[in-house]
């Protein structure tokens, strides 16, 4: 794999990211739910006005991984959200998204993200990472427990009107990764 890049999405990156956003989300999870809950959750979560908000919002981190200059991978922590009461300690965040695209699987890419995501978390006085992981997700799962994540909890997660059981994965951020 060539070197990855990564970097802060900035206001240009909206449009792309969106419709990536989309995709890889649609690859990973268009399965999960029925047509019409998976268009409802797509068309509220991943359009480009949206994306330009959620870049522009100084509470949230975009991150994109980029490799020969193309997007295959981004990451969202969020500061301003509230933990669920299964996170327990002072100063957590939250990653709210963390995707790949499906050619970039198994070969690392994400790994070097987490670190990335890790250390911008740290440097903005954070001390624990919690996010929502679908309980179907057994490769998530298992990256996310292989980066030091442990379940503290469980949560429920609309995909449209479509409630998925999510497990609360939380990861201390005292020591580097
Ligand atoms: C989650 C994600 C970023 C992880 O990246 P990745 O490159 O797949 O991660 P890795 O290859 O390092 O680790 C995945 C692990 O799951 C394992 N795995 C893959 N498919 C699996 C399956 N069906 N069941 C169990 N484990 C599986 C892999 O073998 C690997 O474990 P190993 O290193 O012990 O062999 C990536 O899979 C992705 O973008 N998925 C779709 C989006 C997503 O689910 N995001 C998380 C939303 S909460």
């Amino acid at each position: 794999m060539s070197a990855l890049r990564i970097r802060h999405a900035v206001a240009a990156d909206a449009a792309a990211l969106a419709r990536n956003m989309a995709d890889w989300f649609l690859a990973a999870y268009g399965h999960a739910s029925d047509a019409v809950n998976t268009a409802a959750f797509v068309a509220a979560n991943f359009d480009a006005a949206r994306q330009a908000a959620e870049i522009a919002d100084p509470d949230i981190v975009t991150l994109l991984a980029e490799a020969d200059g193309v997007m295959v991978g981004y990451a969202q922590l969020r500061f301003a959200t509230r933990a669920p009461d299964s996170v327990s300690g002072a100063d957590p965040a939250e990653l709210g998204r963390f995707y790949f695209a499906p050619a970039f699987h198994g070969r690392g890419a994400a790994a070097e993200l987490m670190q990335d995501a890790c250390r911008v978390a740290r440097e903005r006085g954070r001390r624990r990472l919690w996010l929502l992981v679908w309980q179907e997700s057994p490769q998530a799962i298992r990256f996310y427990e292989k980066h030091g994540f442990r379940k503290v909890g469980a949560a429920v997660f609309p995909v449209g009107e479509d409630r998925k059981a999510d497990w609360v994965l939380c990861k201390p951020l005292d020591e580097a990764p």
